[in-house]
């Protein structure tokens, strides 16, 4: 009994010094009270708190630290994937300096007690979903409070200013709403003012001019309007000063000449007007330059040679007049210049390039005149060179061709004469080339080429002759316009070894010979157009093996024989024109021979087709020893044939109509379809009953696609519902059928539309496979390259070959379906948003959109 009395003493004793030792009131007290409601509230999957057990002391918990004597000093939960809310509790550490818990998947409010946190010095949450309005404010000693990428929103608080030890604040990328508080200027420690990226509007407070530590100012993306403070001059610590993507007006405040100690000044999309002030030639420390997408005017002054720092000159877009000055090929560090959409004019400075640094040169669309300067590419590093849309001159120089960093050159447009270079030809990287609407001549198919990679060559609109070269050392070539020039031969054998390819285009030439069987084999191919040529023989029947064809143009040659049938059958094909030559025989009646124009049959030696064609009716079988046996037959034969033709015709005529069915529910709605075989088998309930929160595969914003399949043939869709398509002008309504002409492999077909007074529904084909937001957390290295490379061919192909550009919006996750063979299909905003404006819809014509924009 005594024994055990003894033990339980020594037990006690010892415990009591080891709490004596680590200092346990405080811990087990206070600082574990506040830490567990804290542990208790977050979910933890990667189990990182999971030793933040009451049995050890907190100070030896991963992601605290304490200092002597023992308090939790910091807590680093960074990027350790935890969500749930965050529990006030530990806003009551009272010695903690620095908590960061970014880059988590927290959410909730921020508790309302963090400004009454007496120790904290840095707070950082940024990176999380935390969401609510910013907790009311209370004087505090934080330095550091990063709040940046949440969904904060409500107002900046009027009382900001009492956090008057600021120096570091990023609101940025929340969804706050109305104006800057004047009070901001109470922040007179403030380095570091982030809000960029928000719904903030109003004025910029001139008293923004008291911050004098300022050294970095980023209020980008908002609509704040008015103009520009003249006391930002007033900073002469700024280092940064970042106002784009606001509505900003007026003219640029020569007091931003003070700025001394300036090296990024980015003002570009806002509405500022009037001359680039001569003071900003004063910062010499200057590295960038961007006041792109304004309404600035005047010229740009040669003082521009003071800022010899600069490396990067974006003035584009805006109404700058004048010469281009000499001076700038005095800056040493210039490597990009990008001054094009402008009214320029005058010739290019000769030795632009010789003493810069130069990688992108970007002038066009201005007025510019005589030559393209030797030079630019004396850095070695030039990759980008755009001077479409000028006046240029004179021969390409020779210099360009040994610039063997090039890898886009767009150039049409201009005057340029003289050949293509033997050294020109065989630029290694070059993968986007366009010389076309000029003045150049002489052959192509004397040199060598080897190129590659490239995908687009335009050569269009030239003086060039000779024949086409076999091969231009590239299997990558998507895109092939040599139309309008003087090339004679035929059409090489060789090109049907360009797997890759999507356009060709030798149109306005003197091609002779056939057509070769192996352009069959360019199973890609969506629009060959040889028309105005000099070719002859029969269309080779495995054309009708394409199986994207979408546009075929064999107009005015000296083609013969019959029209394959089989050429009615590709279901791709929406335009073929085989006008003006010597085809006889039966227009065929399915497909694109459907409802054809009769200017696209003119002129040749054919019969039938229906009303629209023009072509007279063919003549019956001829034999005479028959005729009497046969001709009630016949006649018979003939009705029933014809009645079934008509009906036919008008079930197809109607298919890709707009067609008008009443549903069960009496509610009136208009479909119409670009496909044929969507067209025959998706029904207004097949659409309806797809639209249901089960079969949610994608989502962007607040719209829904939903999956669906047709009950009468089982082909799969997918249907897209239109937020309020009251609100989408009449026009998107007439565009969208553009739209389903827009077809490559990577990109979602839009087959059809849907749509009553209340409710629009865009309708999708090809969109198999699993949406990428869900597959992307596990994915190998090698499936990731490929879904890239689908989606970059989808954006090359809207943003490359488009003309304008087809706009897809932000490029998310959600928007990209991957199959089962790791293909990516980009979906499209066509939600009437983006795509129209103002009321008004872009004429968006895919017709133009596979032909080299400018
Ligand atoms: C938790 O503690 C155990 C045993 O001390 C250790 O092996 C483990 O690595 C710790 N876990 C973390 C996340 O620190
Ligand atoms: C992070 O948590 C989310 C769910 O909250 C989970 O989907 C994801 O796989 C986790 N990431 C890691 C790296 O564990
Ligand atoms: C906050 O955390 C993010 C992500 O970990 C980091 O990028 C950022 O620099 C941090 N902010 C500050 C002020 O240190
Ligand atoms: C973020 O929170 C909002 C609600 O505030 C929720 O709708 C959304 O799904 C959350 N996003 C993520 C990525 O957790
Ligand atoms: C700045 O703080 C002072 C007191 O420190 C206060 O009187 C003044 O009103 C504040 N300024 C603004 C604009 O809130
Ligand atoms: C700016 O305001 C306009 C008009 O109210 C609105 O359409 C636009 O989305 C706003 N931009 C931002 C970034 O909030
Ligand atoms: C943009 O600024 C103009 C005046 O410059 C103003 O009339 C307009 O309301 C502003 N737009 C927004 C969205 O703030
Ligand atoms: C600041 O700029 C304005 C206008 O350019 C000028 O009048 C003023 O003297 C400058 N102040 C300083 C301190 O340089
Ligand atoms: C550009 O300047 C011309 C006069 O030089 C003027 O008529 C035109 O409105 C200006 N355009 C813009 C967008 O400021
Ligand atoms: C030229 O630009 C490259 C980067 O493209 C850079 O590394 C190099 O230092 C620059 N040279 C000069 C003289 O600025
Ligand atoms: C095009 O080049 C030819 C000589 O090849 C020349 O006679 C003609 O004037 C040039 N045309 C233009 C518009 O420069
Ligand atoms: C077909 O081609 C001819 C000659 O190129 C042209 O005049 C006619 O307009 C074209 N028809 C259609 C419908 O494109």
């Amino acid at each position: 009994m005594a024994k055990k009395g003894a033990e339980t003493c020594s037990w006690t004793l010892s415990m009591f010094m080891l709490l004596f030792l680590i200092n346990l009131p405080a811990l087990y007290g206070e600082e574990l009270e506040s830490l567990l409601p804290f542990r208790d509230s977050i979910k933890d999957p990667l189990g990182f708190l999971s030793n933040w057990s009451s049995s050890t002391s907190s100070c030896n918990w991963p992601g605290i630290t304490c200092d002597n004597p023992p308090h939790v000093k910091r807590i680093e939960l960074s990027g350790k994937n935890i969500s749930g809310k965050i529990s006030g509790s530990i806003f009551q550490l009272q010695y903690v300096e620095f908590i960061d818990l970014s880059d988590n998947q927290l959410l909730g409010e921020i508790p309302h007690n963090l400004f009454s946190c007496p120790s904290l010095l840095s707070l950082n949450l940024s990176n999380n979903n935390i969401s609510g309005p910013l907790p009311s404010i209370s004087i505090s000693r934080l330095e550091t409070l990063d709040l940046s990428n949440n969904m904060l929103s409500g107002k900046i608080p009027d009382n900001i200013g009492l956090l008057w030890s600021l120096k570091f604040l990023d609101l940025g990328g929340n969804i706050l709403v109305g104006k800057i508080p004047n009070s901001i200027s109470n922040l007179t420690v403030l380095q570091v003012f982030t809000l960029a990226s928000n719904k903030l509007v109003g004025q910029i407070p001139g008293e923004i001019g008291r911050m004098k530590n300022l050294k970095w100012i980023y209020l980008g993306y908002n609509n704040l309007s008015d103009e520009i403070p003249k006391e930002i001059g007033d900073l002469t610590s700024l280092n940064h000063l970042d106002l784009v993507y606001n509505n900003l007006s007026g003219l640029i405040p020569s007091s931003l000449g003070n700025l001394t100690s300036l090296q990024y000044l980015f003002l570009y999309k806002n509405k500022l007007t009037g001359p680039i002030p001569r003071s900003l030639f004063n910062l010499k420390k200057l590295v960038s330059l961007d006041l792109s997408d304004n309404s600035l005017s005047g010229e740009i002054p040669e003082l521009i040679s003071e800022l010899q720092n600069l490396e990067i000159l974006h003035l584009f877009s805006n109404n700058l007049t004048g010469k281009i000055p000499a001076a700038l090929a005095s800056l040493p560090r210039l490597q990009v210049l990008q001054l094009w959409s402008n009214k320029l004019s005058g010739k290019i400075p000769e030795d632009l390039g010789r003493r810069n640094n130069l990688t992108i040169v970007d002038l066009s669309s201005n007025f510019l005149v005589g030559k393209i300067p030797k030079s630019l590419c004396n850095s070695g590093r030039l990759f980008k060179l755009i001077l479409f849309s000028n006046s240029l001159q004179g021969e390409i120089p020779q210099s360009l061709s040994s610039c063997i960093s090039l890898r886009r050159v767009r150039i049409q447009n201009n005057r340029l004469s003289g050949d293509l270079s033997s050294e020109f030809t065989k630029l290694p990287l070059v993968y986007f080339l366009d010389i076309s609407g000029n003045n150049l001549s002489g052959r192509i198919d004397v040199q060598k080429w080897d190129m590659p990679s490239l995908e687009m060559l335009s050569l269009a609109k030239n003086k060039i002759f000779g024949e086409l070269p076999g091969s231009f050392g590239s299997g990558k070539l998507q895109n092939l316009d040599l139309s309008e020039n003087q090339f004679s031969g035929n059409i090489p054998k060789s090109f049907g070894r360009l797997s890759d390819l999507m356009l060709l285009q030798l149109s306005e030439n003197k091609l002779s010979g056939n057509i070769p069987e192996e352009l069959s084999s360019c199973k890609k191919l969506v629009s060959l157009d040889l028309s105005h040529n000099h070719l002859s023989g029969n269309i080779p029947i495995s054309l009708a093996e394409l199986p994207a064809l979408g546009q075929l143009d064999l107009s005015a040659n000296q083609l013969s024989g019959e029209i394959p049938p089989n050429l009615g059958r590709i279901e791709s094909l929406g335009e073929v024109n085989i006008s003006h030559n010597h085809f006889n025989g039966r227009l065929p009646s399915t497909g694109a021979f459907l409802a054809i124009n009769a200017s696209a049959v003119a002129g040749n030696d054919l019969c039938g087709g229906d009303a629209s064609s023009g072509l007279p009716p063919c003549k019956s079988l001829k034999s005479r020893m028959w005729w009497y046996v046969m001709t009630c037959f016949l006649v018979a034969l003939a009705m029933f044939a014809l009645a079934a033709l008509v009906i036919l015709f008008i079930q197809r005529r109607e298919e890709l109509e707009l067609k008008r069915v009443e549903n069960e529910d009496g509610i009136l709605w208009e479909m119409q379809f670009f496909d044929s075989r969507a067209s025959k088998s998706i029904t207004v309930d097949d659409i309806l009953s797809s639209a249901k929160q089960e079969n949610v595969i994608m989502r962007d914003g607040k719209e829904r696609s939903y999956g669906g399949k047709s009950s009468m043939s089982n082909m799969q869709f997918v249907v897209k519902e239109m937020n309020d398509p009251n609100s989408i002008p009449p026009s998107f309504w007439s565009v969208i059928p553009e739209f389903g002409r827009l077809r490559h492999p990577n990109i979602i077909r839009l087959i059809g539309v849907c749509r009553s007074t209340e409710r629009g529904f865009l309708v999708y084909g090809n969109a198999e496979g699993k949406n990428l937001s869900e597959i992307l957390g596990n994915l190998s290295w090698e499936r990731r390259r490929k879904i890239a490379i689908g989606i970059a061919k989808a954006l090359h192909f809207l943003h490359g070959y488009c003309s304008p550009s087809v706009l897809v919006g932000i490029i998310s996750p959600e928007k990209v379906l991957v199959d089962g063979k790791d293909e990516a299909r980009l979906s499209l905003d066509l939600s009437g948003r983006l795509a129209c404006t103002d009321n008004k819809c872009l004429q968006i014509i895919p017709s133009a959109c596979i032909a080299p924009g400018t």
